[in-house]
Order: structure tokens, then sequence, then C-alpha cells
């Protein structure tokens, strides 16, 4: 039987979860100490489109960005992405098809924090749309509501970042994927 009947794990890591629980600076960690290559589908699409997020929320919409992550994930199923470190944008697991295909990647962990952490973390900067708001403590306490089964029925593994270190969440996830990869 040849690989593609076989359906072989793909040996990626990929990282979700909610806006400010650390895809990014984690999955750069992970990168460097395991040497796979880094992928963030935010940073992707930004410069596939040549804007920004908040731009390409304002002049297209967020059904249109949602459109685009979608491209992108199939886009990695199809040329049979391995050995790479994956962090997603915090909506991604919106689209039932996502979950689907970021289970087909690899290795999914879910990154999670309390929302007054996650307030503090992403309060730094103006880049998230959903966030410009009078309120953002409600909107991440909805958003997190509505959004946690989504998160669980993609993950395998959920993390804590509140209380941990980058330290250990970069080996405690090393050492996650390498037991998971040597048993599929
Ligand atoms: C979003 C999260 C952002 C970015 C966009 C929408 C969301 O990514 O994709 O602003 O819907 O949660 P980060 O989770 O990397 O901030």
């Amino acid at each position: 039987m040849n690989e593609d009947q076989t359906n072989p794990m793909r040996k990626n890591i990929i990282l979700i979860g909610f806006m400010g629980c650390g895809k990014s600076t984690i999955g750069i960690k992970l990168s460097k100490s395991l040497n796979y290559t880094m992928i963030d589908t935010d940073h992707y699409i930004e410069s596939r489109e040549k804007l920004t997020i908040p731009e390409i929320f304002e002049a297209r919409g967020q059904e249109a960005f949602r459109d685009m992550e979608t491209k992108l994930l199939r886009e990695l199923v199809a040329n049979k992405t391995t050995c790479h470190i994956i962090a997603t944008g915090g909506g991604i697991i919106s689209r039932p098809e996502n979950i689907d295909l970021l289970r087909q990647l690899g290795f999914v962990v879910w990154l999670n924090a309390r929302p007054e952490i996650i307030l503090e973390r992403t309060s730094r900067n103006q880049n998230r749309p959903l966030l410009q708001v009078d309120d953002p403590l409600s909107v991440i306490k909805k958003l997190l509501k509505e959004r946690k089964p989504l998160y669980k029925s993609a993950a395998h593994v959920k993390i804590s970042t509140s209380d941990l270190s980058q330290r250990e969440l970069t080996l405690g996830i090393s050492e996650s994927a390498r037991y998971h990869f040597g048993h599929h």
C-alpha cells in the first residue's frame, strides 16, 4: 500500500485557541527547538493579500477573511505539508470544515488562558478588529463561551498557558507531540 492509501499522520503541530493565548510566541519557540518550519496563518494571509488583518476586516469583511483561512488550510492539506508548526487565528474553528482540515494536518494543541489575562495581553495593540470595542472583556467572555466547544472538538490536547512559562509550554507540547506522532 502506498503512502496516500494509508493516509499517514502529518507531523505538524497546530496551535489553536483564543487571541492572546500565546499561539504565535510559542509557535516560534517550538519551531526553533524542533527545527520545524513555522507558518502563522494570520501573517501568511496578510502577506498574500498585501493587507493587514484590520484592513482585510474593514475592506472585505469577516466572512471573506474566514474564506481565506479555509483556502489556506485546504492548500496545506493538499500540499501534504509536514514538519511544520502552524499557528492559527483565534477564529479559525468557526467553520466546521476547518476543524476537519486542522485534524488532517496533525497534532492539534488548544492553548487557553483566563479572560483577564487575554484582556491584558490583547490590549497592548490594536491589531484585533473584534476587540476594538468599548468593553473588550465582555466580548472576550462571550466569544470564549461560544468557541470553547469548537476548540474542544478540534483539539487533541488542551493546555492552560496562564500559569506556565514559555519554556514549560514548549517542552510540554514537544513531548506530547512526540508521544502523539509515535502512537498514530
Ligand atoms: C481572530 C483572531 C486573530 C485574527 C483575527 C480574528 C478571531 O488572530 O485571526 O483578528 O476571530 O479570534 P490571533 O488569535 O492570532 O490574534
